[in-house]
């Protein structure tokens, strides 16, 4: 797949575990230390995630994709289809990464055009996704996408001597 107004040697395709997951593993010190302050992403949790990754490639209301430049793995998308005690099937949108010297040129955008397309096709009735609020460039992409928010998820502080 050509990435929507994107140059030459930029693509997206499918994820394969062989080739991609070190990369792709490398993704997540970024995506988990930020979005949840306080979080240590460490040997068994790559070790754990690259399980599940292994395990979604062979799960079909699952899917990943990558995203490629010059041969180089630079972002990833990782879908699910789920039902929901409303819905019987719903797109989920597990995980999304583009590489920090690529950000800000609409390839976000593109991955949640894969995302749209691959929820529909396999008749999803919506998408959805969880964002920690302080992520405000995530936040703004999904709110220009069409998504909203419907849930707050609410937490208080606890003060300890
Ligand atoms: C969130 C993330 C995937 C967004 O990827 P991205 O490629 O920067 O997304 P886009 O370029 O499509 O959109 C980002 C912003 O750039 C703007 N933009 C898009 N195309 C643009 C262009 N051609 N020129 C200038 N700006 C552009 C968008 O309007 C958007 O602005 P907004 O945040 O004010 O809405 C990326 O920041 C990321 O990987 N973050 C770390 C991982 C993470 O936190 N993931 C989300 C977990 S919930």
């Amino acid at each position: 797949m050509a990435a929507e107004n994107a140059p030459e040697n930029v693509r997206i395709r499918d994820f394969s575990w062989r080739t991609d997951r070190e990369q792709v593993l490398s993704f997540q010190y970024e995506i988990y230390e930020t979005n949840f302050p306080g979080c240590t992403v460490d040997r068994s949790f790559i070790r754990d995630y690259s399980l599940n990754l292994r395990d979604a490639t062979r799960n079909p209301d699952e899917r990943l994709i990558v995203l490629e430049e010059d041969g180089r793995i630079v972002g990833f998308l990782w879908l699910s289809l789920m039902s929901t005690l409303v819905d019987l099937c719903v797109g989920y949108i597990k995980n999304i990464y583009v590489a920090p010297h690529l950000r800000g040129r609409g390839y976000g955008a593109n991955l949640l055009a894969v995302a749209d397309e691959w929820f529909r096709s396999n008749g999803a009735s919506k998408a959805t996704l969880d964002a920690s609020v302080g992520n405000e460039r995530a936040v703004g992409l999904y709110l220009r996408d069409g998504y909203e928010v419907t849930r707050y998820r609410m937490e208080k502080q606890y003060k300890w001597p």
